[in-house]
C-alpha cells in the first residue's frame, strides 16, 4: 500500500471517512446563475447590495441538512464562511457585510456548526481569500472592477496588508468561537495571473506563513489544503471538477487528496444549470476517487431560501440507497495493491478487497494473481456467494489466460444496484 505523506493536521478521520458534502451558500443564491456571478457579469457593489437586501433564508433548517448529508453516506461537511463576494455567514466583528445585518438577521455558523456535529460529521470551514467586497483588497484579475478605467487608480488607495490582517482576525474568531474545527479550506492563489498590469495574488499578499502560523496556533489538528501558494503547509491537495486517474504525486510522493465536485456545473445554488451527473456518474466518482487514494467532497448548493434543491435531493438520495448496502466498500478503504480488470476499480482494507464492476460483463469476471488468495467471494449489496474457478477444464482453456488468475462466475443480468460491488476475503 502507498504510504502518504505524513500531515501536520490529524488525519486519521480523513483517510477513514472519505466522503463528505461540500456546501457553497452566500448571496450568489439570490441571482441563482453562479458563486462567480459578480465577477463574470463586472456587477458593481451598488448593484449587488439587492441581493444582501433581501437575504432571507427562514427555511433554513440545518438539522435537516445534517440529517441529508448523514443518510446520503457523508461523514463532514465543510461550509463556505465567506466566499469571493465577501459576504460573512457569520455574526463576524470585522465587517459589516454579514448575515446578522440582512433581513435574515442571525448568524448561520454556529447553528450549521452545532446541527452537523451532533450528525456525528466532521466540520470544515471555507475562506475565501479573495473578497470583492473589502475596500482593501487590490482589484485583480478576477475582481469585478478589473475592467473599469480608473482600475489602477483605485488600486493605489487599497492596502493589502490591511486586508491580509482582516483575514487573520477573521481566522481567529472562525477557529476560535466554533469548537474544534477539523478541516481549513482556503480559496485561492493565483501569483502569476497578471490582467492589464494588475498583479495576481500570492503567498506574499495573503502574507501566507503568518496566516498557517495562526491557523496551526488555534487548532493544531486541523487537516489544511493546499491552496495558500505554501506548498509546505498543506496537508492535503485538492484537485478540481477532475477525476484524477492515479494517485495524485507531488515532487514523486504521494500525498493525501480531497476532489472536490459539483452534482451539476456551479457551486453556488444555478437555477438554470443543467448539466446534473446520472446516478451513475456520480456513484463512479466516489468509487474511483477511493480506488484512487482519495477523498471526495460533493458540493450542494442550496437555495435562497435555505433549502436543498429537489434535484440534489435526488442526488444525495443515489449515495444515500448505494451506500446502504455497499459502504465497507469505501470508508477505511484505500487504493488496492492489486491490479484492477478493465472496466473495474479496486478498493482495500486490509484483507478485505472490493471490486467495483463499472460495466457489467458476460459470465465471468478475471482477477490477475489471485487464484490461490481468495478465501471467499460475495456481493456486498446483498451477501450473495460468487462462485470462484467454478468454470470447467475445456472453458478456461478456451480462455488462454495465465495460471494465477482468479475466475469469478457471475451472473448474467446485473444485479438491480448502480454499481456492484464484489467482495473477496483475502486469505
Ligand atoms: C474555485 C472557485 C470556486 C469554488 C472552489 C471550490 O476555485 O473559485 O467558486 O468555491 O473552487 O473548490
Amino acid at each position: 500500500m502507498l504510504k502518504p505523506k505524513p500531515t501536520s493536521g490529524d488525519s486519521s478521520w480523513f483517510t477513514h471517512n472519505r466522503f463528505g458534502m461540500f456546501i457553497h451558500w452566500g448571496l450568489y443564491a439570490l441571482p441563482a446563475r453562479h458563486e462567480w456571478v459578480k465577477s463574470r457579469e463586472e456587477i458593481s457593489d451598488e448593484n449587488y447590495q439587492p441581493y444582501f437586501d433581501h437575504f432571507n433564508p427562514t427555511l433554513y433548517d440545518p438539522q435537516q441538512w445534517a440529517r441529508t448529508a448523514r443518510e446520503a453516506g457523508m461523514k463532514y461537511v465543510v461550509i463556505t464562511t465567506k466566499h469571493h463576494e465577501g459576504f460573512c455567514l457569520w455574526d463576524t466583528h470585522y465587517t459589516d457585510y454579514k448575515v446578522t445585518n440582512t433581513p435574515y438577521g442571525k448568524d448561520l455558523i454556529a447553528p450549521f456548526v452545532d446541527a452537523f456535529r451532533a450528525e456525528g460529521l466532521h466540520i470544515g470551514f471555507y475562506y475565501s481569500l479573495l473578497d470583492w467586497h473589502h475596500p482593501d483588497f487590490p482589484i485583480d484579475v478576477y475582481h469585478p472592477l478589473r475592467n473599469h478605467p480608473d482600475a489602477a487608480e483605485m488600486n493605489k488607495s487599497r492596502d493589502m496588508t490591511v486586508y491580509a490582517e482582516y483575514m487573520r482576525n477573521q481566522m481567529r474568531e472562525l477557529l476560535t468561537n466554533f469548537g474544534q474545527i477539523d478541516e481549513l479550506f482556503c480559496d485561492f492563489s493565483y501569483p502569476d495571473r497578471v490582467y492589464q498590469g494588475l498583479p495576481g495574488k500570492g503567498r506574499a499578499d495573503w502574507e501566507s506563513e503568518k496566516l498557517v502560523k495562526l491557523i496551526r496556533e488555534l487548532q493544531p489538528k486541523i487537516m489544511l489544503n493546499n491552496r495558500l501558494d505554501l506548498p509546505d503547509a498543506a496537508d492535503f491537495y485538492t484537485p478540481e471538477q477532475i477525476q484524477p486517474p492515479s494517485w495524485i504525486h507531488i515532487n514523486g510522493q504521494p500525498v493525501l487528496w480531497e476532489t472536490c465536485q459539483t452534482f451539476s456545473g456551479s457551486w453556488g445554488y444555478h437555477r438554470d444549470e443543467e448539466t446534473w451527473k446520472s446516478p451513475s456518474q456520480l456513484i463512479r466518482m466516489l468509487v474511483n476517487t477511493v480506488a484512487c487514494g482519495g477523498n471526495l467532497l460533493m458540493n450542494v448548493g442550496p437555495t435562497a431560501r435555505g433549502t436543498f434543491d429537489q434535484r440534489a435531493l435526488d442526488a444525495l438520495a443515489v449515495y444515500r440507497d448505494w451506500l446502504a448496502v455497499n459502504s465497507d466498500s469505501i470508508y477505511g478503504c484505500t487504493q488496492s495493491e492489486f491490479t484492477a480488470p478493465p472496466d473495474c476499480r479496486l478498493t482495500q482494507n486490509g484483507k478485505k478487497l472490493y471490486a467495483h464492476v463499472f460495466a457489467w460483463p458476460f459470465i465471468h469476471l478475471l482477477l490477475a494473481g489471485l487464484t490461490d488468495r481468495v478465501e471467499y467471494a460475495q456481493f456486498l449489496h446483498d451477501g450473495s456467494e460468487i462462485l470462484m474457478n467454478a468454470i470447467p477444464d475445456w472453458q478456461l482453456e478456451h480462455m488462454q489466460i495465465p495460471q494465477d488468475t482468479l475466475v469469478l462466475t457471475l451472473p448474467i443480468k446485473k444485479p438491480n444496484v448502480v454499481v456492484p460491488v464484489i467482495e473477496l476475503t483475502l486469505k
